[in-house]
């Protein structure tokens, strides 16, 4: 079997990192297409130059990295330094990028890049508020037919939310933009906090990444350490949900994955629950299930899957 085709959208951000590592670790089964950047976790000058970062650290300086929108759809730039630090990928020692970002706006790229793939050819993997995405489909809906399948790290329901007591982060950014998404018609697989929250990666599992020697390996351990410093306030202990990483850990081995197929809308209405994702767990509204919601995560192939590749690379 070739190795599934995908776009990385991404706001590294040190779970964005492991995400996009672990994806890197796993040739046989992904090819990384291309990455394209966000404003979110941190500004966009800084999610750009962290892609680069991690793709030199992966070894992997040939993926191209888009630069994309600095902004949401309509709402104002959040960031979120107090989890990610001020470069967004605080706790890694990594040198400036020696790679230049595309001259192309990534918007412009995903869509030439989803129009001259075959249809169905292309998985589009969100990490972060979902801006470049909806601005493509705005910009040419001929390309919501053409992909295979939106993976996003997003949402949340049983959980609530980690922005708003309602709302995650990648979803309260740029509501309107998950909304344009979940109402496309694409198929779409969502990966919430409620099942973010059960991929806690752990001190010993660091442990264990680091002990593989690897720079790649030691410098994500590096990261994860800075990471897992928030949210004492959260957790009992210092494991901390690495969320991103949970998008790639669905392509590489779906079935260690709780799911359901449910109708799913994003509240882009009130001020109290903006960005909320109601997701219709019963189908009690009979309305279209228009999102596979990931609820569930078995932690042990998961960490084992992970720490597998990553530490393949170099
Ligand atoms: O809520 C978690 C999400 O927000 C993750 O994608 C993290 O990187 C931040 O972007
Ligand atoms: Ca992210």
């Amino acid at each position: 079997m070739a190795p599934r085709k995908i776009i990385i959208d991404t706001d590294p951000g040190q779970d964005d990192a492991f995400a996009i590592l672990f994806a890197l670790g796993s040739p046989e089964d992904l090819e990384v297409v291309g990455i394209t950047t966000v404003g979110g976790n941190v500004p966009l000058s800084l999610t750009t130059k962290n892609a680069l970062k991690v793709v030199e650290l992966a070894g992997r300086p040939d993926v191209p990295v888009f630069a994309g929108c600095p902004a949401p759809m309509v709402k104002k730039l959040m960031t979120a330094e107090y989890v990610h630090g001020e470069t967004g990928l605080d706790g890694a020692e990594l040198p400036e990028p020696a790679t230049p970002v595309q001259d192309e706006h990534a918007v412009n790229w995903m869509v030439r890049t989803i129009m001259a793939a075959r249809e169905g050819e292309i998985t589009v993997c969100t990490l972060g508020p979902m801006t470049n995405l909806a601005m493509a489909m705005t910009m040419e809906p001929r390309i919501v037919p053409r992909i295979r399948e939106v993976v996003l790290m997003g949402g949340g329901f049983f959980e609530g939310g980690n922005a708003t007591p309602a709302a995650e982060f990648n979803i309260f950014v740029d509501p309107h933009a998950a909304h344009k998404v979940f109402h496309s018609g694409v198929p779409v697989t969502m990966a919430p906090i409620d099942c973010t929250y059960t991929a806690q990666m752990t001190p010993e599992w660091l442990g264990t990444l680091r002990a593989t020697g690897s720079r790649a390996a030691l410098e994500a351990a590096n990261m994860a350490e800075f990471y897992c410093q928030y949210g004492d306030h959260k957790f009992p202990t210092r494991a901390r949900p690495i969320h991103d990483a949970c998008v790639t850990g669905y392509l590489l081995s779906p079935n260690i994955y709780e799911q359901r197929q449910c109708y799913v809308t994003v509240d882009i209405s009130s001020s109290e629950t903006i960005g909320m994702t109601v997701v219709d767990w019963w189908h009690v509204t009979g309305k279209e299930k228009n999102v596979n919601v990931l609820r569930r995560i078995e932690p042990a192939p998961f960490f084992d899957l992970m720490l597998d590749r990553i530490s393949a690379l170099p």
